[in-house]
């Protein structure tokens, strides 16, 4: 079935019915190896442009799916099947929690954005560590998102990462931090230099996998710049440019609660990856997030300086045709400036390399 009638059909129901009707088809669709080759056969995309090594691990493409997808990890395999070069489950957190009250995502249609206000709903440690288990490791570079309960108050958060870092040390290739959604209250207050210092110091005693930090976009250059130098002289090993936004000023069919994301967030996120990449290219591994939605938007943030992408809205809007889409314009794009592999485009205009 095309995804313009998948979706007609998808789209009727609220968005969250729709995700866990997508998550159940992905879910059980990743249970039979046959499933999992018919979509690989029709979604995947591979070019040896496209592939790259960093941090050790092997990425067949630079197109990975947002933090928030895949909260429980249920969807590993079909997701990897569908062409995402890497994967990403969570944020979870160590106790299972509901999230905040429904509804809380909302579909912005005309503006192709999404505006949700989850609060990091999951199974909680236990369970996602169980389905993990089988399967990892995995063929392709795995994340694993954290982030504290809602019910931890801030002072005692690092113990939470804390927890999550002993427990998935030997079940994901890569840690993403997350203190930037908007949905947990206080939480982005984390994302101060002494936090930073103290959350890096306590995870790299824990774990030799590399550790990223995903921030938002809601802050000004000067502060994005500020926090993610802080991150790199702690010991981060990349840093994600960005989380969902508040900036109600973006829509007027915007509600005054949630972040918002997809195009309506291009301009702020493409705006905020360029000017933290001037400074920090070269220095750490740079990941742009934000209101991508095809090849040419993710190769200028390659260009800029990104090592990797991430999407989450245009895969809801465009379908699954949209990470393959992305994968060979960004190939062809390479092809047409002259570069045999992305490595070599990777931060040509970010300023510090000119
Ligand atoms: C419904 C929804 C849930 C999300 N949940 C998370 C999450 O749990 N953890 C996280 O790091 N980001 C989460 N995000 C943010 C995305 O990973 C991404 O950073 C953001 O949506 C911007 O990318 P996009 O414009 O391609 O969607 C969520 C986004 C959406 C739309």
């Amino acid at each position: 079935m095309y995804y313009k009638t998948l979706k007609k059909l998808l789209f009727k129901f609220d968005p969250e019915t729709a995700h866990g009707l997508a998550e159940f088809a992905l879910k059980n669709g990743g249970n039979f190896d046959f499933i999992l080759n018919l979509i690989s056969k029709n979604f995947s995309y591979q070019n040896e442009a496209l592939k790259q090594n960093i941090f050790g691990l092997n990425f067949a493409n630079p197109l990975g799916i947002g933090g928030g997808f895949d909260k429980n990890a249920t969807m590993i395999k079909a997701l990897n099947a569908l062409g995402f070069g890497y994967l990403e489950y969570g944020t979870f957190t160590p106790k299972p929690q509901p999230g905040n009250a429904k509804p809380r995502l909302f579909r912005l249609i005309e503006e192709e954005s999404l505006q949700n206000a989850m609060g990091f709903n999951n199974e909680g440690w236990e369970a996602i560590a169980k389905r993990v288990e089988k399967n990892y490791p995995f063929k392709a570079p795995l994340i694993a998102n954290i982030g504290k309960n809602k019910i931890t108050p801030n002072e005692d958060a690092l113990k939470d990462y804390e927890i999550l870092t002993q427990k998935f040390k030997d079940l994901c290739d890569i840690f993403v931090i997350n203190i930037s959604s908007p949905n947990t209250p206080n939480l982005r207050d984390l994302q101060d230099e002494k936090f930073i210092k103290d959350i890096f110091e306590t995870m790299k005693n824990i774990t030799t996998k590399p550790i990223l930090l995903k921030i938002a976009p809601d802050m000004s250059f000067g502060k994005a710049i500020d926090l993610c130098s802080c991150a790199v002289q702690n010991g981060t090993n990349g840093v994600i440019i960005n989380n969902t936004s508040i900036d109600y000023s973006l829509t007027p069919n915007a509600k005054d609660f949630g972040g918002l994301s997809g195009k309506l967030i291009t301009k702020k996120s493409k705006e905020l990856f360029k000017a933290v990449a001037n400074e920090l290219f070269g220095e750490t591994i740079l990941i742009s997030c934000g209101g991508i939605d095809n090849g040419k938007e993710a190769y200028e943030r390659i260009k800029m300086g990104a090592s990797l992408v991430e999407i989450y809205t245009s895969f809801i809007f465009k379908g699954p045709s949209v990470i393959k889409n992305i994968n060979s314009q960004i190939a062809n794009l390479l092809e047409k400036d002259g570069f045999t592999n992305i490595t070599q485009a990777i931060g040509v205009n970010a300023k510090k390399a000119i």
